[in-house]
């Protein structure tokens, strides 16, 4: 049954739901988790949702990629692990034995392309992940085959399409996304029982059972490569710290936004800030909202 609340996710509700850090938490407590993506003529993507799943919140976080953009990003991200996957042309294959079951989020898509080498990788995150699975970019492209398995997967699977993305998943226009945001989320969303986070200058967020929210923060600063992959890493981030999912993604989003905010108001303008000035940004959402 649909349910039809719909509410605006501002400073207010970050500050009544965000969790706090318990004085005696130790990483194991903040997560354990694993990014898969990138490709030889994207390895920025990836970099960037690992940089930004650490600094909101990741305790230990493990990147899978091919061996050619580990070298190239290690040294950007230093703080993760690095798990290499067989490639191809440039592409991921499927690695049988990396074990996505052993972590408690998965996020898969970055970077990634289209080849349809990568199909396998998809398949195995889909069915053996052991906890919520977030799919990003061209991860649409490999999941969009697999969609009545979502609907079985036991944990939450989140999608984070921009509205061009939105529309190739379900097969319409872009002009009907933008006129009917809320009824396409809220139908997508029951449908294959999975989370939406629809991107914009206002990202609407729906749940399977109908519930939506507004996100609040953003500014055009944003509208820059990279920002996505941003989004990524926090949504990642933040479902495993100890909240509620939905509210989770609201925080994600919200966090986001306010990051890109806080840089703008304070020490950039629209047209320059970068995707990593966002990452950075996320430090003074945390200091001064809580
Ligand atoms: N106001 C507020 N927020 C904005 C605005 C805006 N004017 N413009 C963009 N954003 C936010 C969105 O809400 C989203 O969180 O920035 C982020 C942009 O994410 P994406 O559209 O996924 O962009 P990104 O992935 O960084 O780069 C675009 O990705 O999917 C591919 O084809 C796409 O190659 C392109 C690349
Ligand atoms: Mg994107």
């Amino acid at each position: 049954p649909m349910c039809s609340s719909r509410e605006l996710w501002g400073e207010e509700q970050y500050r009544e739901t965000m969790p706090e850090r318990e004085k005696y938490a130790h990483k194991g407590k903040h997560g354990k988790g694993l990014i898969i993506g990138g490709s030889s003529k994207m390895p920025g993507s990836i970099a960037m949702a690992a940089k930004a799943s650490l600094k909101a919140g990741t305790g230990l976080l493990t990147v899978a990629s091919s061996e050619t953009v580990i070298r190239m990003i290690a040294s950007h991200c230093v703080e993760a692990m690095y798990q290499p996957v067989p490639e191809s042309d440039g592409y991921l294959t499927d690695d049988p034995d990396l074990s996505v079951s052993d972590y408690d989020a998965v996020a898969i898509g970055v970077g990634m392309g289209r080849s349809n080498r990568s199909a396998a990788a998809f398949r195995h995150a889909v069915q053996d992940t052991n906890g919520p699975l977030i799919v990003d970019a061209d991860g649409f492209y490999h999941v969009k085959p697999l969609l009545d398995q979502l609907a079985q997967r036991e944990h939450p699977t989140v999608l984070t399409p921009h509205p061009g993305e939105m529309a190739e998943l379900m097969d319409v226009s872009i002009p009907e996304v933008l006129k009917n945001p809320f009824r396409l989320s809220a139908e997508f969303a029951e449908k294959y029982n999975v989370y939406v986070i629809l991107k914009g200058r206002h990202t609407l967020i729906t749940a399977p059972d109908g519930r939506q929210a507004v996100n609040d923060t953003g500014n055009p600063g944003l509208a820059k490569g990279g920002s996505g992959d941003v989004l990524t890493g926090i949504v990642h981030a933040m479902v495993m710290q100890e909240q509620g999912i939905f509210q989770a993604l609201c925080n994600a989003c919200f966090v986001h936004g306010a990051a890109a905010d806080w840089m703008v108001e304070n020490s950039r303008a629209c047209h320059d800030l970068m995707a990593t000035d966002v990452i950075e940004g996320i430090s003074m959402v945390y200091r001064a909202i809580s």
